[in-house]
Parts: C-alpha cells; sequence; structure tokens
C-alpha cells in the first residue's frame, strides 16, 4: 500500500478513477510507486501511464518499482506542466489523473533533505536539492520578520507564528539557522510548555508552513487546477489527495466552479471528501488529515 495511505482511501480512489484496460493515466505524485503500481495494473498492456515527480531521486524509487511495466514513461516534472506530461502521453488526453500531495515517507526519512525535525540535517526541503532554488535555511537566512510570520501562519496555521519569527530573527543576528534540530529547538523554545500540541511533535506546522513555502505547492496545485480539465478525455476521472486545510480548500472551490452553471465541464464525484475511518488513523497517523476528492470530465 502507498506509504500514509489506508485501505479506505486506496479502494476509494482507485473506484474513482476506476482505470481500465487501454486508458491513458498520468501519476502527477509518483514517489515510490504504490498508487502507479496499482494504476499500470488495471490499464496494462495497451494503456499509457505517465510518471510526473519532481524528486529525480523519487522517479528512480517509482521506475525501479515499474521496471516490468513497458508502457509507464517517467518525467521529471511538475505536475502542472500539464503540456509537458500530454506530450509523454504521445499528445493523448487523460482518461485519468491522480495527485497524490505532500511529501513520501521515504523523503521525510531522510535526514539529508531536511523535511524532519526528528533527525538533525541540513535545512533543505527542496523536491530537486539540484535545482539551484532557494533551500530552506536561505529563506530562514533573507526573509524578514514578518515574512516569516505570515509563512508560519498561512501554511501552517501556527498560533505563535510571530513569537516563532522573532526568535529565528534573534537567533540569526548570532549564527545562522542551518539545521532540522536547530530550528526544532528553538520553536519548542518559542511556544510556551502549556500550548504545546499533544498530538504532533511542536514544530510539526513550522516545518510543514516551510516545506509548502520553499516548493510553492499551493501555486503548483493552483495551476493543475486550472488547467486539468482540458487535458483529460471526455469521461476522464481526476482524483487528489490533500492533506492540508489549504490545500483540500483549493481542490473543493476549483471542483465546485468548473461544476457549476452552464460552462460546466466536470462533475464532482466525491459530494464530501472521503477520508479514512477512525480506528485505521491509529495505525497510521500519517493518514490523519488526508481528504480525497474526484471529478470526471462530462464534454
Ligand atoms: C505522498 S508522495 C506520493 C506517493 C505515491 N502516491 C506512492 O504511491 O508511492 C508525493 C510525491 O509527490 C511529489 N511531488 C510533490 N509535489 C509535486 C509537484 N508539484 N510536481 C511533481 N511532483 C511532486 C513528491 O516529490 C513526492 O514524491
Amino acid at each position: 500500500m502507498p506509504a500514509g495511505h489506508t485501505p479506505v482511501l486506496l479502494q476509494e480512489t482507485l473506484r474513482l478513477l476506476s482505470p481500465a484496460p487501454g486508458e491513458v493515466f498520468l501519476d502527477g505524485t509518483a514517489g515510490a510507486g504504490g498508487h502507479a503500481e496499482e494504476i499500470a495494473r488495471r490499464i496494462g498492456p495497451d494503456g499509457i501511464l505517465v510518471c510526473a515527480d519532481l524528486d529525480p531521486s523519487m522517479l528512480a524509487v517509482a521506475s525501479e518499482r515499474l521496471l516490468a511495466v513497458p508502457f509507464a514513461r517517467f518525467v521529471p516534472a511538475d505536475f502542472s506542466e500539464l503540456e509537458t506530461l500530454r506530450e509523454a502521453a504521445d499528445g493523448r488526453p487523460f482518461d485519468g489523473m491522480l495527485l497524490d500531495l505532500g511529501i513520501s515517507s521515504l523523503q521525510l526519512d531522510d535526514p539529508s533533505r531536511g523535511f524532519s525535525f526528528r533527525e538533525d540535517g541540513p535545512l533543505d526541503m527542496r523536491r530537486d536539492p539540484g535545482s539551484g532554488d532557494p533551500a530552506a535555511r536561505d529563506l530562514l537566512r533573507r526573509a524578514t520578520e514578518k515574512e516569516l510570520a505570515d509563512i508560519f501562519y498561512r501554511f501552517g496555521e501556527e498560533r505563535f507564528s510571530r513569537r516563532i519569527a522573532r526568535a529565528i530573527v534573534e537567533r540569526r543576528r548570532r549564527d545562522p539557522v542551518e539545521r532540522t534540530l536547530q530550528l526544532a529547538d528553538l520553536v519548542k523554545r518559542a511556544i510556551p510548555r502549556k500550548a504545546w500540541p499533544r498530538e504532533i511533535h511542536p514544530a510539526t506546522r513550522v516545518f510543514q508552513a516551510l516545506r509548502i513555502a520553499v516548493n510553492r505547492e499551493l501555486e503548483s496545485l493552483a495551476a493543475f487546477l486550472d488547467g486539468f480539465a482540458r487535458h483529460l478525455a471526455q469521461g476522464g476521472r481526476a482524483a487528489v489527495i490533500s492533506f492540508h486545510s489549504l490545500e483540500d480548500r483549493l481542490v473543493k472551490t476549483a471542483f465546485r466552479e468548473q461544476s457549476a452553471g452552464e460552462e460546466a465541464v466536470i462533475s464532482v464525484l466525491t459530494r464530501k471528501p472521503v477520508v479514512p475511518e477512525a480506528e485505521e488513523i491509529g495505525t497510521n497517523p500519517r493518514a490523519r488529515s488526508a481528504k480525497l476528492r474526484a471529478a470526471r470530465r462530462d464534454k
């Protein structure tokens, strides 16, 4: 099963996408290739499966897993680059598209990537560390106190965003904030002990916010949602699994807008988002905030 997923979510994703023999599919977030493998099993051997991931190391993992799938194509691209991804499918529109947002446990568990506050590593957090784009440590060095507070508040819904931003700015006057444990410790100290969240590490929200900002994650999702329907075949399905309320809101709004009125091109397949069942979350805490929504292109 793909990491961070529960049987209910996986089954529902496949039911809503209903991949069928000979169809053309896009997995826009290939990751470790778990979903891609399930899709490949259903569309092969005459289908086409385009797997995209911005992280070259994840694309390598996915392609290794799908070594025996000759109709899988691997593209190191952002999932919002829909024209490029369609070209990889010989220009054909997609019968199905999947986005499973966020990060893979392989990325999270690799300290050298800087996504985790549990082990020490450089504060990088870029999907593609070789991209030349600014890393998290660059952002922490250059952003103003207000910019940092806005990032933590907006992308992390962190109540103590201002205190944390102030602590970072004070600290960087003396030495740069460059390591994961250094940041985690700084955040812990900036939040009053009695306000530490019970279920998550006190630095969870700040790390999530930084990752979203470093990779401009909401921009990519918004661009995908803007264009996806144009690249779906008639009757084609799209599913998005999100792990954050801001992401889910973007998906919900885009689906609602594009399914309303006379101009409507899609219909929404999930009146409410599909969420994992409570007892599944107990055994798989990463699935806690997962929400699945799907839509179909009608005309
Ligand atoms: C949660 S994992 C996907 C796991 C995958 N569904 C599986 O079954 O193994 C998300 C993946 O999407 C990639 N990703 C996130 N945002 C992306 C974007 N805008 N464009 C391309 N890949 C992206 C990440 O690098 C990561 O590998």
